[in-house]
């Protein structure tokens, strides 16, 4: 066994984390669900949600029967939603093809949708406790400072080398402790930045320590600014306190979600604004939020309207929503927020500032 797998297997015996939700009577499903959620999450945030997923959906089966909306549901507020969809997808795969099992093999693993190399080695390893690599963001930080690696990681080239070095690297037994030691000592020791090299079991072989570089790697690529898309929102309510939400059933990142009525321009949003029956001008109140995605930021104009009636005729896309129905749907961070406002705020001015 290599000194790096030794060093992490006897740390995390001492002190890596043996109690998140999924490590408890853990099985392949388990794993799947969470590390799915950890993908583009922190642990604290994924807690929560992992734990009301499996209470609903406790197995393969009971996801695969589920609907859409209701998973979404289960996801509201985590973000990159397309991770929530692909799970409805592959459990409702795995209950035709697999006997609503996991499959042990990183070829079927990795055929489901959302399942890439490294999900697929963690759900073996962590599971299945078989021989099986991981490379997540974790993994590679600590594999680049351990072996002094110049190259931005994110560089295909980068990324063969890792593998091969985390393939070669794979103890024959206990490999479910050495894939959560490299997890846990990445997330919590050899983090971006200040890491902790005192504390941690790698530091004697570590070159980048032993050369006072750990600071400088993983190198950095240059960073590209993120295009700014604007947009306009309109939010109605209505007497009974309904909001309108409008189902985003167009492919993008927020696709089977709810959010408010979108618009491009906001000569758009006013033409439609100018034909509502408003219940009192002084109802009209305008703010800003912003949003970052991976790859653009959103800045949003948002416009809220208190309307007399509750105006029916609107395109089958759009529905009104009360409180007890939106904990039923999919709903996008940013429109959580400014529905929590509405929520919280006076009658006479529900939205302020998020
Ligand atoms: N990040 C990804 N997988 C993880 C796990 N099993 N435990 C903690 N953090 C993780």
């Amino acid at each position: 066994m290599s000194a790096l797998s030794n060093n992490l297997i006897q740390w995390h015996k001492d002190k890596g984390r043996k109690d998140l939700p999924w490590q408890i009577s853990t099985n392949p499903y388990k794993v799947w669900i969470s590390e799915v959620m950890l993908q583009q999450t922190q642990v604290k945030t994924v807690i929560p949600y992992f734990e009301r997923f499996m209470k609903r959906y406790p197995t393969i089966e009971s996801l695969a029967n589920s609907s859409e909306d209701e998973v979404l549901s289960y996801w509201s507020g985590l973000g990159y939603y397309s991770r929530g969809r692909n799970l409805l997808k592959s459990a409702k795969i795995l209950k035709q093809n697999f006997n609503s099992k996991m499959p042990n093999s990183s070829e079927d693993l990795q055929a489901l949708p959302g399942i890439g190399r490294s999900t697929a080695g963690a759900i073996l390893s962590l599971g299945f406790k078989a021989k099986a690599p991981i490379l997540d963001g974790n993994a590679k930080r600590v594999l680049v400072r351990y072996f002094r690696i110049n190259d931005p990681i994110d560089l295909t080239s980068t990324s063969k080398l890792l593998w091969k070095i985390a393939e070669d690297n794979l103890p024959e037994k206990e490999c479910n402790i050495y894939t959560q030691a490299i997890m846990d000592v990445g997330a919590l020791i050899c983090t971006r930045t200040s890491p902790k090299c005192s504390e941690c079991p790698l530091s004697k072989n570590c070159i980048s320590f032993n050369e006072n570089k750990q600071n400088l790697i993983p190198v950095k690529a240059p960073k590209k600014e993120k295009p700014v898309r604007k947009v306009y929102w309109l939010v109605l309510k209505n007497k009974e306190g309904e909001v309108l939400l409008e189902n985003r059933n167009a492919k993008g990142v927020w696709q089977g979600l709810w959010s408010f009525p979108e618009f491009n321009e906001e000569e758009q949003r006013a033409k439609y604004a100018e034909q509502l029956p408003l219940s009192n001008p002084k109802s009209i109140e305008n703010m800003r939020l912003k949003h970052t995605f991976t790859h653009y930021k959103l800045d949003i104009d948002l416009q809220s309207i208190e309307i007399k009636e509750k105006l029916a005729n609107f395109d089958n896309n759009k529905l009104w929503f009360n409180n007890d129905e939106i904990v039923n749907v999919g709903i996008p961070s940013p429109v959580l927020k400014v529905l929590k406002k509405i929520k919280s705020d006076d009658k006479n001015c529900f939205l302020q500032k998020v």
